[in-house]
């Protein structure tokens, strides 16, 4: 499918008030104006609307694309704290579907995965399916479609000031499994990416990232992309 490479997802989980997110977009944006680079940021959802207004005050919104981290698998109605797809219709282009984290904490099961990215594309909303292992068979689903699907292994993701990425090798057996499921399908890779093991992961044939803990820090995440972009 037609994506800028390396496509690089920064999913910001849990973090950030609007202050610092500003700041962040300001910091990273001028850089990626002056290397001519493009990622998608996906806030939480508070953060959408206020960082939207921005890159757009900033001319920086052809370039730092907006996705969201998660959508309700329910299309509207009396389902306290959900966000659905048709709400972020407009405001994002991306979402990530099926985090393990998603999957692990909040009891996703694939028929959830199902429904999430039926309502993603009847909103016009390009989905991220998040796959570990176990959930390849998932990808089937998709065959022939154009999607990005990033494989990411649990054991693989970080916890804070630890990095852990799998192998680049096993990663790209892996993408190959993707790949056998969906030949259309965009892979990236996620896990404990950071500026010291980005190129090994694109070497072997991966079209991008999902960062995590590297894409919180402006200089951590410079330093990513600038490794990433050579
Ligand atoms: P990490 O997180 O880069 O901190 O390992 C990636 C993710 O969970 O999407």
């Amino acid at each position: 499918m037609a994506i800028f490479k390396p496509a690089i997802v920064a999913n910001w989980k849990a973090n950030k008030t609007q202050e610092q997110a500003l700041s962040w977009i300001e910091k990273v944006g001028s850089f990626l104006e002056e290397k001519s680079g493009e990622i998608i940021l996906c806030p939480p959802f508070i953060l959408i609307s206020p960082l939207r207004e921005r890159l757009r005050a900033l001319g920086f919104s052809d370039f730092i694309h907006l996705g969201a981290q998660n959508i309700s698998h329910y299309e509207c109605g009396p389902y306290t704290g959900e966000v659905t797809a048709e709400q972020l219709s407009g405001l994002v282009e991306y979402s990530l579907i099926g985090h393990s984290e998603r999957r692990r904490l909040f009891g996703e099961k694939e028929k959830d995965i199902v429904q999430k990215i039926n309502l993603a594309k009847k909103w016009q909303i390009k989905p991220i399916l998040l796959v570990d292992l176990p959930q390849v068979n998932e990808v089937s689903l998709y065959a022939d479609q154009e999607m990005l699907v990033c494989y990411e292994p649990i054991s693989a993701i970080s916890t804070p000031g630890d990095y852990r990425p799998d192998n680049p090798e096993d990663a790209s057996r892996a993408a190959k499994e993707i790949l056998a499921r969906n030949s259309k399908a965009v892979v990236l890779y996620g896990g404990s990416v950071n500026q010291a093991n980005a190129q090994s992961f694109l070497k072997v044939g991966f079209s991008g990232f999902v960062v995590g803990q590297a894409s919180l820090g402006e200089d951590d995440f410079i330093g990513l992309l600038t490794a990433s972009f050579t």
